[in-house]
């Protein structure tokens, strides 16, 4: 009887309970797994998600709150407050914290790159504004934290150098000065990574490898490759992701996936047809299940596209340190509001009422696969 009850509760795929396995110490040895903290989770510490967070992760995210535009939203306001609440959360529960993200083109307002006068910042001023950020970021924060995406996606799928503010004002080596600055300023234990999407693009991936072979030639501190990893149902192929890892690792960097979901509902419709993502609006056509109930075919579905890149993941363990998820569940994910706002999107492990799903268990499974 006894041995019969063990068997049924370790293998019990309901409901979370004392009995359900944490996910980071059945993928320990492995890698890190993490998630996200949210702006509103942080301001509200009762969260139901803290229940995940501190169960299931031993790497965390700020979703927004340190982004340039979110610290210092004009010049002269500052908040460090919720970030404050994020590194003081994380090293209570021991659990190896992010700095996301120090340069990016997005969620950065103009001030940055202007002067008092509204005046276009020459290049050596932008780089010692840039400085100034990193400065502040080490000394509040440089003892707690230990990954920092210095760079966010300034690489486009062709190769190319993203035509940012930061490239037009400082040039094709704002990727490397960013760099350059990151290893002056941050403490000698951070772990110093460059993050972008679609990474399985061949044209992304041969530039990420060539940046980094010209940092190693030029002694420039560059530790890690952020795969951001925002997938789809049916692309990429979990070989060409593994591929990108592959690629990534042999030039001697650790690889992170740094921001997992999976689109359940989809979008290469909508950018396929290059339409504005801030005008798209949910319709029953592109919101098919506004209740939150999925049939059981759609949870199989996704419970196997999580298996198929999990099982990928664990084969290649020895060049990832981290796989994060980009939130805790899918109440709260924001693939319900992008690139169309209002939707009921299925993205991650734990449902609606913070309960592990179907894939949460299938992706367990792989950790023993090894
Ligand atoms: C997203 C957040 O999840 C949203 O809440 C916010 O409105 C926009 O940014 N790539 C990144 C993340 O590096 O910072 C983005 O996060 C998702 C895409």
């Amino acid at each position: 009887m006894a041995t019969l009850a063990l068997v049924a509760s370790s293998c019990s795929k309901g409901p979370e309970t004392n009995a359900t396995p944490s996910l980071h110490e059945a993928f320990d040895g492995l890698f890190l797994i993490g998630g996200t903290l949210s702006d509103s989770m942080l301001e509200n510490p009762s969260d139901p998600g803290y229940n995940v967070v501190a169960k299931h992760f031993n790497s965390l995210s700020p979703e927004n709150c340190m982004k340039w535009g979110r610290m210092n939203p004009t010049p002269t306001e500052t908040h460090y407050e919720l970030v404050d609440s994020f590194v003081r959360y994380g090293s209570q529960n021991q659990q190896a914290l992010v700095g996301h993200t120090l340069f990016w083109h997005s969620q950065t307002p103009d001030w940055v790159y202007q002067d008092a006068a509204g005046k276009e910042l020459s290049r050596e001023a932008l780089l010692a504004r840039m400085r100034e950020r990193a400065e502040l970021m080490a000394k509040r924060w440089g003892d707690e934290i230990l990954y920092w995406d210095v760079v966010n996606e300034s690489i486009l799928g062709d190769g190319s150098w993203r035509k940012s503010k930061y490239q037009q004002i400082i040039g094709d080596d704002f990727t490397e000065q960013a760099f350059r600055i990151a290893s002056e300023t941050l403490p000698p234990h951070a772990k110093l990574l460059y993050n972008d999407y679609s990474m399985t693009d061949p044209g992304r991936r041969d530039a990420v490898v060539a940046m980094v072979k010209d940092f190693k030639s030029k002694g420039i501190r560059i530790d890690g490759i952020g795969m951001q990893g925002h997938w789809l149902m049916d692309f990429p192929d979990t070989a060409d992701i593994a591929a990108s890892i592959a690629a990534f690792a042999a030039t001697g960097v650790k690889v992170h996936i740094t921001e997992l979901d999976i689109d359940l509902l989809g979008r290469a419709a909508f950018f396929g047809a290059n339409v504005d993502a801030e005008k798209l609006v949910a319709t029953p056509e592109n919101n098919p299940y506004p209740d939150g109930n999925l049939p059981a075919s759609e949870e199989e579905r996704f419970a196997q596209r999580y298996q198929e890149i999990f099982e990928m993941l664990v084969q290649q363990a020895d060049h990832i340190e981290r796989v994060t998820f980009w939130g805790v569940s899918d109440k709260t994910n924001w693939l319900n509001n992008f690139p169309v706002r209002g939707r009921t999107n299925f993205s991650l492990l734990f449902d609606r009422n913070f309960q592990p799903k179907p894939a949460f268990y299938r992706v367990l499974e792989t950790a023993k696969k090894r």
